[in-house]
């Protein structure tokens, strides 16, 4: 990637101050901490640990999974500059230890931070932030989203909880593997069809996340079109998370929010058409919670 076009491309995300749910680019703002509890997730699943494909958004789910023992690791995102947050994190671990990697990561990438874990990042990646703060490193934070330094301490409790690399023994055992898993950054916009057939390998665990959930592609397509090529992606006993559910239950039952009624509907389709399809049960383990406050998380999954 021509490092002058994405310097562009980040020029105008710097400008642009607001930031929200939307629909989602090829050049975008990148996710600084993840959100979904993976963590929780992998103590309800029984699955073979040898090759992934998950989403690569903050890098988080990439880092959880190398935790949870897999050996290859594909991260996939139709952002292009997800895979520099990957290789931030990826570096960060090689290069920090456990209070210093906390504190990247409760407050902001800085010129400092970035020199100090150059020796293990890409030249493309530590190209591209070193350009931006000789730009403009006051409007840097403006690149990313999820970043909780305002928040801090409540939110790095939710990230403990969501992530194991947050916590102290784990980041210490992920730190000491690094060396012998295998990351890849595949561009990848999950709803073009024929660039998911002709990409896709065999895989143990697929996790999409929750992008199901900003699709513009109706239910009844995504079934038909893609859902079926992730599914025959599947090695025998692997598991595809199709979708990921942010505070799908309110604390109070009946105080149900306009984004817990699209959750419902959504996953109403979803479920009956997957069901349809596989013809076998789906999991649907509660996980904890992610961004909501007193919220329940869940998860759709199948099996193969
Ligand atoms: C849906 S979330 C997943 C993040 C993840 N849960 C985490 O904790 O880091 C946001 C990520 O999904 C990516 N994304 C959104 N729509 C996509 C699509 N159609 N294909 C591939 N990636 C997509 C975004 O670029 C972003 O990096």
């Amino acid at each position: 990637m021509n490092l002058k076009k994405e310097m562009n491309y980040a020029r105008l995300l710097m400008n642009k101050t607001e930031v929200g749910q939307r629909v989602y680019q090829n050049h975008d703002k990148m996710m600084y901490i993840g959100g979904d509890n993976m963590r929780g997730l992998f103590q309800e699943l029984d699955v073979n640990k040898e090759k992934s494909l998950v989403v690569c958004g903050s890098g988080d789910p990439g880092l959880e999974v190398a935790y949870q023992d897999f050996s290859q690791i594909t991260c996939f995102d139709i952002n292009l500059f997800a895979r520099h947050m990957l290789h931030v994190k990826l570096a960060a671990i090689k290069a920090l230890n456990y209070q210093e990697f906390c504190e990247l990561f409760q407050t902001s990438l800085t010129k400092e931070w970035l020199d100090k874990i150059s020796p293990y990042l890409p030249d493309a990646t530590f190209l591209f932030f070193d350009n931006l703060f000789q730009l403009n490193s006051s409007k840097l934070p403006n690149l990313f989203t999820h970043n909780y330094s305002k928040h801090a301490l409540y939110f790095f409790r939710k990230c403990q909880q969501n992530f194991s690399v947050y916590n102290e023994q784990e980041f210490s055992k992920l730190k000491s593997c690094l060396q012998t898993k295998k990351f890849q950054f595949l561009p990848l916009d999950i709803f073009q069809k024929e660039k998911v057939n002709s990409c896709l390998e065999k895989y143990d665990f697929i996790y999409l996340s929750n992008i199901l959930f900003f699709a513009s592609m109706p239910v009844a397509d995504f079934m038909k079109n893609i859902f079926p090529i992730f599914y025959q992606s599947l090695r025998d006993d692997g598991v595809l998370v199709v979708n990921y559910f942010h505070s799908y239950m309110d604390e109070l039952k009946e105080k149900r929010t306009f984004k817990n009624r699209l959750y419902q509907e959504r996953n109403s389709l979803l479920y009956e058409q997957i069901k349809r399809y596989c013809n076998q049960e789906i999991i649907l383990p509660a996980s904890g919670f992610g961004h909501g406050t007193g919220g329940k998380d869940f998860v759709l999954a199948v099996k193969k």
